[in-house]
């Protein structure tokens, strides 16, 4: 028996914990409209977390059994020499890790597809939500569509299974549903809609651009014929078949449906907090833990952790001019 399965990561609840999703910096070279706002303040340097002490964060969990770790940011690709990183815990694959994969919004990757695939990454998250370089920009503000989908072609070429993420967003890409679909589904990508989560504060309101991911899938019935699949991750997404492509659709409802009573997961930011669910506060500091204590101090950290985990998020956006369910957005928490 394997030192992970003696002594497995539970919480409260008796959800085993067997997913992270590791932020390796909050940094982004986008500024999406309903993840950041344009001033966004990053973390110091002194406070984010090295590349080797977020191997040490990794390892930690890897020795008490968790099995998949996705990197993720802010956008993880413009943190220098990341590359290091992917590698070092691509080490781990095979031996305790089952899976390493990446989410990114696409912008750094045709330099790095291949790297990627090398260090044993397969899969790939790419944040999508418009096919039209003016509204990419619009959204994105600071992105320039042209690179993306490089990024994207470099990837497929390389041999990364690729996944499209579309935030769904009311009055801005509605009609780039069907299309995105589409378009997709010609490449052989999955893609996955998601609902605006009220994380952080940004310049507009959320409800205005919150579009219920029920009307996307009546728009996709319009022209497909979609057929539920069993499948589930541990996460909120939930998967249909395209009966005419053959194509995965995912749809994550955060605010439409509670999803927690699965939950396999948590996060932890570039600084080091630990945290133990999306929508809450609950959290382990783990950097000055690591920098005095070293990987005993860390693994200790993980226990009491798991006492902390909640039953689940309490979302809401119905509500005009509601204050976000944490203050923290997504670039902070991992996305
Ligand atoms: N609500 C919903 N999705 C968000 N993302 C970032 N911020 C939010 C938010 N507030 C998306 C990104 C990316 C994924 C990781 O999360 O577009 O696709
Ligand atoms: Fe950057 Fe992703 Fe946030 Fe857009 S959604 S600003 S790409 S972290």
């Amino acid at each position: 028996m394997t030192a992970s399965a003696e002594r497995p990561l539970v919480d409260g609840f008796g959800r085993r914990i067997t997913y992270v999703r590791l932020s390796v910096t909050d940094r982004c070279d986008f500024r999406c409209t309903y993840c950041m706002p344009l001033d966004q303040s990053f973390s110091p340097r002194s406070e984010v977390l090295t590349l080797e002490e977020l191997q040490a964060v990794a390892e930690a969990f890897i020795a008490r059994g968790v099995t998949r770790i996705r990197l993720t940011g802010g956008e993880p690709l413009v943190r220098r020499d990341v590359m290091t990183l992917v590698r070092a815990i691509g080490r781990h694959l095979g031996r305790g890790l089952g899976e390493l994969t990446l989410t990114t919004n696409g912008s750094q990757l045709a330099r790095f597809a291949q790297g990627l695939f090398e260090a044993g990454i397969r899969r790939v998250n790419v944040s999508l939500d418009s096919l039209d370089p003016e509204r990419f920009a619009a959204i994105t503000r600071r992105g320039r569509l042209a690179p993306v989908l490089e990024g994207i072609a470099a990837a497929a070429a390389a041999g990364l299974r690729v996944k499209i993420n579309m935030v769904a967003l009311k009055g801005l890409n509605e009609d780039e549903i069907l299309p995105m679909a589409a378009w997709c589904a010609e490449r052989g990508f999955d893609l996955t809609f998601i609902e605006t989560m009220p994380l952080g504060l940004v310049e507009e309101d959320r409800t205005d651009r919150y579009l219920p991911l029920t009307e996307v899938r009546r728009l996709l019935e319009t022209r497909y014929t979609l057929v539920p699949t069993p499948e589930r991750t541990g996460g909120p997404a939930r998967y249909v078949r395209v009966a005419e492509t053959g194509q995965k659709l995912g749809f994550i409802t955060p605010l439409t449906h509670n999803f927690c009573e699965s939950c396999n997961r948590v996060r932890v930011t570039a600084t080091g907090t630990l945290f133990m669910c999306l929508g809450q506060e609950d959290r382990v500091e783990l950097r000055d833990l690591l920098r005095s204590g070293g990987p005993a101090a860390l693994d200790a950290a993980l226990d009491r952790a798991m006492a902390l985990k909640p039953r689940g998020h309490d979302f809401v956006i119905e509500r005009r001019n509601a204050p976000p369910a944490v203050s923290r957005t997504m670039s902070v928490t991992g996305g």
